[in-house]
């Protein structure tokens, strides 16, 4: 699959505390969906997800990056919240299995000053074998039938002593993953709520969870 040239785009900003960053994302998403009986086809990467400002704010206010840090996003759609970590000093990859969410998550990364390098990759067919000081996931553990794929990820990709955070909208796949997948022998676990205003979604406000699993060193 080659990126789309035809996305009508649009730019936004995304303001954090002290900050503004532009980013582009797609204008017109209605128009990219062209077979809804397809999971793999649904645009769901062509926005930022309310899970990903709440992810993105945390990381920007919360967690110290410094350089030599890694951090791999899964799922990255637009990139928000890796390109948070490389603007606080980490080497940021930006993965997803979308050519053009790829593609427009290196152009968001560069318009911001961030060189993110950019990891093309379907979880069920995961190859790459680095492993990294952080593993994000933002709201991207929403199918019973992927999210086994990525609590392999998990174990694979993240190095001894590293953070995986996982931010949703409390979705009851998403729990019940996490629930079963949760390991006390093997990580140590905190859950962080944040309230996220959105303009332009559905609902004005969302409850995001942020579950941060820290793996013994
Ligand atoms: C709900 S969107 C979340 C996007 C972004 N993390 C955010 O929160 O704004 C899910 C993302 O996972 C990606 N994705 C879905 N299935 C995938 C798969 N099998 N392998 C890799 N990426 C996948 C999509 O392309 C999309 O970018």
């Amino acid at each position: 699959m080659s990126p789309k040239k035809d996305v009508k785009k649009k730019e936004i900003f995304v303001d954090l505390p002290g900050r503004e960053l532009k980013f582009t994302v797609v204008e017109d998403i209605e128009a990219l969906i062209t077979d809804v009986s397809d999971p793999d086809q649904v645009p769901c990467w062509a926005d930022i997800w309310p899970a990903a400002y709440g992810m993105a704010n945390y990381l920007w206010e919360e967690v110290l990056f410094f350089p030599g840090k890694s951090v791999l996003e899964l799922g990255a759609g637009m990139g928000l919240p890796g390109i948070v970590c490389g603007l606080k000093g980490a080497r940021a990859v930006l993965s997803d299995f979308n050519p053009t969410a790829l593609q427009m998550s290196g152009e968001n990364a560069s318009r911001n000053g961030v060189q993110a390098e950019l990891l093309l990759e379907d979880w069920r067919t995961f190859s790459c074998r680095e492993k990294f000081d952080y593993l994000l996931a933002a709201d991207i553990l929403y199918d019973p039938l992927l999210n086994p794929f990525l609590g392999q990820i998990f174990h694979n990709n993240l190095k001894p002593g590293g953070t995986i955070i996982v931010s949703h909208p409390l979705r009851a796949a998403t729990e019940e993953f996490l629930k079963n997948w949760y390991d006390a022998n093997l990580f140590t676990h905190r859950r962080v709520l944040r309230e996220v205003e959105v303009e332009g979604m559905l609902l004005p406000r969302y409850r995001i969870a942020l579950d941060l699993y820290r793996s013994q060193s």
